[in-house]
């Protein structure tokens, strides 16, 4: 969006519109004057995203919107050129101006045979092909028992090294895709944290001469990586049989995923053990290159590429659909009329699946690191608010923990519901009793309850006079809570890959309407960097006076009282 003088008539429409339905519009008196059920079929999408993918219902129905709000808001993404800037991306431009690269995530799930996309005049399709044929080749000498460890030994368990992009959605789609699996066979562990705990813990009870290490790093650079890796190497090493052949027992045991092969190297692993991804794949958008490759080992290669395929769908519903029909940019807007305009700060990703636990986790960084900026693409300082705070578990769990906030508490919380038709797992009544919370959450969310009913109610109980006046405020729902539910047939390779294509684009589309760019991470490098300079300081007991008195006085702690 650009800065207030700039910004285009129909943000000033959608301005005047707040002003005159935001603080009155409530969802449930919609619902009450809703005779003819024509709400939810007017705030609702039932899509066939393609056979494979099946149909995804979105219901945008219990949120505060009219249709004028619907209207003004498609206008805000039309006049934000959210269609050019999408084309651009898809064609391989180069929308990441500050690193001055393209965004070209879509091109590694591109299942079109005929494809072309070109990077600097070259079409990158076929380098994504290779790697994915080698990735094919690996899995399944790995899965099939032909890749043997050192001493000669199936390959049990797979260790992905990495963090950020390089753990996140390797974590994200092997857990939610582990009903594709088969654990007894191949488990996944994946070490992310510098804490050495997080490698100790892992390794306990590994026996080295049947496990992999996946070195996942884009820059090859990433300290916490880098430094796990040489644990990892360590630990390998401390376990060998004697006698052995130290190279050729690392190169059995360890691969490497990065774009940087000069230092995949010079860590010791083969050029041919190293899975290649390019400058042009964001590394919160890397699970579908060659950092996908536990994946790809842990449920096979045909379900990783159905993933891919699954995205591909969705892509091209995000890229041939009219925007009032399309999926990703409904929910960018919705999100953006709460954002800018109620100035609601967090956004909860709630998915009714034991299987999309680390979901939101995901997300966080997908979307956070995206559309967390707040200077325009001119390099002026946005004026408006920028991307929300993105958090959420699983239901029901988070109803035990975090809910009540989102009921009764001072702030709002538009929540994403996610939930599938059909369980993998369908245990007696389970799924039922999973669904009718999911559905109960949005209606009682929505509607509230208030002083009339709960007065009601009470009074049923046998409460009457001062103790139900006293308890009467407590039990008040003001109701009005935003959600969207998102439902599709059943959580599959293909399914997983169009919902995470879906966020992913809406991220997109917000980040072209706050006019930033949604693809650099700047912010992350100044803590690096101070880490850098405080690590040397570490070294000896002798106290520090070259920072704030702050941060001296929580080192000189440190100094003080370890055994250093
Ligand atoms: O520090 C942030 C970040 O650069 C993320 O964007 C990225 O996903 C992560 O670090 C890991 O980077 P790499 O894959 O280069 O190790």
């Amino acid at each position: 969006m650009l800065n207030k003088e700039q910004y285009p008539k129909s943000f000033h429409e959608l301005v005047d519109h707040f002003n005159k339905i935001g603080s009155t519009f409530n969802i449930r008196k919609e619902f009450e004057n809703d005779k003819d059920g024509s709400r939810f079929k007017d705030f609702s999408l039932e899509t066939k995203i393609s056979d494979s993918v099946g149909t995804f219902l979105l219901d945008f129905s219990k949120n505060r919107i009219n249709h004028e709000t619907l209207q003004l808001l498609f206008n805000l993404a039309k006049a934000s050129n959210v269609e050019q800037m999408r084309d651009k991306m898809f064609s391989g431009e180069k929308i990441n101006f500050t690193e001055q690269r393209a965004v070209l995530h879509t091109a590694l799930r591109n299942r079109d045979p005929n494809a072309v996309i070109k990077v600097d005049g070259e079409n990158v399709v076929p380098l994504v092909r290779q790697v994915l044929q080698k990735m094919r080749v690996f899995t399944d000498k790995v899965r099939s028992g032909q890749w043997k460890g050192y001493t000669g030994k199936k390959i049990t368990d797979v260790v992905n090294i990495g963090i950020g992009g390089s753990d996140l959605g390797p974590v994200m789609v092997t857990q939610a895709l582990k009903n594709y699996a088969n654990d007894a066979e191949l488990r996944v562990h994946f070490v992310s944290n510098i804490d050495g705990t997080h490698m100790a813990e892992t390794v306990k009870y590994l026996n080295a001469e049947t496990t992999l290490f996946i070195i996942a790093s884009k820059t090859f650079t990433t300290q916490e990586t880098i430094t796990n890796a040489h644990s990892a190497r360590k630990w390998f090493l401390s376990k060998l049989v004697t006698n052995s052949d130290e190279k050729h027992a690392v190169g059995q045991h360890f691969v490497a995923l990065s774009t940087n092969e000069v230092e995949v190297t010079k860590f010791g692993i083969l050029k041919e053990n190293m899975f290649e991804f390019w400058d042009w794949v964001g590394g919160r958008y890397s699970v579908w290159s060659a950092i996908g490759l536990s994946v790809a080992l842990y449920v096979g290669m045909d379900h990783f590429e159905a993933l891919l395929s699954g995205a591909f769908d969705m892509d091209n519903h995000f890229l041939h659909t009219p925007l009032e029909k399309n999926i990703p940019v409904i929910l960018a807007l919705l999100g953006v009329w709460y954002n800018n305009f109620y100035k609601f700060e967090t956004q909860a990703i709630l998915p009714y699946d034991q299987y999309l636990s680390r979901f939101a986790a995901y997300f966080q960084q997908g979307d956070m690191e995206s559309n967390g900026k707040s200077v325009q693409r001119d390099g002026s300082r946005v004026q408006t608010s920028t991307g929300p705070i993105i958090w959420g578990e699983p239901g029901t769990n988070g109803q035990h923990a975090f809910y009540q906030l989102i009921h009764q508490g001072q702030k709002i919380i538009p929540c994403d519901f996610i939930a599938s038709v059909e369980s993998h797992n369908p245990l007696g009544q389970h799924h039922q009793i999973l669904l009718s919370n999911f559905f109960a959450q949005t209606e009682a969310l929505m509607k509230g309850k208030n002083p009339a009913e709960v007065k009601a109610e009470l009074t049923k109980e046998g409460l009457s006079g001062e103790r139900l006046e006293s308890l009467l405020p407590h039990k008040v729902f003001d109701g009005n809570r935003p959600t969207n539910s998102i439902m599709m047939q059943k959580l599959t390779p293909h399914s997983l890959g169009a919902l995470v294509a879906l966020y992913e684009h809406k991220i997109f589309v917000q980040g072209i309407i706050w006019n930033i760019n949604s693809f650099d991470q700047w912010g992350v490098e100044l803590g690096k960097q101070l880490a850098k300079s405080i690590l040397p300081e570490l070294a000896d007991k002798k106290p520090i006076q070259s920072h704030d008195s702050s941060t001296n006085g929580l080192i000189n702690f440190y100094k003080s009282n370890s055994k250093l």
